[in-house]
């Protein structure tokens, strides 16, 4: 599909947002929050929450008719059906945050008709911000980004997550990682997928996996990715869908040695389970 002209509003309410909630992600950390559970390991806090609101009432002032989806779902609203769909992780690293370790974002990616358009991503203890476009590019604080050009897997830096659930399928995200750290050069676990992605774009890392992801995780970081020169698929190598949870997003050179990876792990004997 050709990159359509999509109003640069667009753009700019994302970036606006992105920055008005690291703001508030910054502040909150002086000033304190509370934190509670939504499952045994998985955290929300006061700061999740007050991002989400001000990124809903800043739609819904502008955009009346558009949707949202964001994680916390904080008085969300019924679907209009409308072709705009602002996807937003109004806290990605949330686990990072709550215990005081500085890496974490906000992540907002606009979808028309069903596709990720334009996309801001904020790292406010950084001042990152990781923005893109599609058709037109990615950036960083306004610089043109680019996927490296390693092309040897053994010579790749890597970065995954680990999901919610991880308590329950340890054996099986132990033998993915086990795999990686058999064939790159190292492998990282830095807690925010949103990062994770506009890294690879940068080419910090050659190539990032993770499954049981949700849309507001990858929504902008994908197209952050794609528009840096990046392949995004499925860990089985299909086309790349938000909605499937689980992805391979690479700088496209060691795409292939990494889809190798996954699938000789789902082949061999399982040695943790
Ligand atoms: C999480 C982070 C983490 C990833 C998890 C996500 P949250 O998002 O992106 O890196 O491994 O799968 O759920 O809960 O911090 O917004
Ligand atoms: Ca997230
Ligand atoms: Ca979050």
């Amino acid at each position: 599909m050709d990159a359509i002209q999509v109003d640069p509003v667009f753009l700019a309410t994302a970036v606006e947002i992105v920055l008005r909630a690291g703001d508030i992600q910054l502040a909150r950390r002086e000033s304190g929050f509370r934190v509670s559970k939504k499952g045994e390991i998985d955290l929300v806090t006061e700061v999740d929450l007050e991002c989400e609101r001000m990124c809903r009432a800043v739609i819904e002032e502008r955009f009346p008719d558009h949707d949202v989806l964001a994680e916390e779902g904080t008085s969300a609203a019924p679907s209009r059906g409308s072709r705009y769909r602002w996807v937003f992780d109004p806290l990605d690293g949330t686990t990072n945050y709550a215990h005081g370790l500085p890496i974490f974002c906000a992540s907002l990616g606009l979808e028309i008709d069903g596709r990720v358009e334009v996309g801001a991503i904020y790292d406010p203890t950084r001042k990152e911000l990781f923005t893109g476009e599609r058709g037109y590019g990615s950036f960083l604080n306004g610089a043109a980004l680019r996927v490296s050009g390693t092309a040897r897997l053994g010579d790749s830096l890597l970065v995954t997550g680990f999901p919610y659930d991880v308590h329950t399928q340890t054996g099986h995200l132990v033998e993915m990682f086990a795999g990686f750290l058999g064939r790159a050069r190292a492998v990282r676990r830095l807690g925010s997928a949103a990062l994770d992605l506009c890294y690879v774009a940068a080419g910090r890392f050659e190539g990032f996996w993770e499954q049981h992801l949700k849309p507001w995780d990858v929504a902008a970081g994908a197209l952050i990715v794609e528009e840096a020169g990046g392949r995004i698929t499925g860990m089985d190598g299909s086309p790349f869908d938000p909605a499937a949870a689980h992805l391979v997003a690479s700088n496209g050179h060691v795409h292939t040695q990494m889809l190798d990876v996954i699938r000789d792990v789902r082949q061999k004997p399982q040695a943790f389970r």
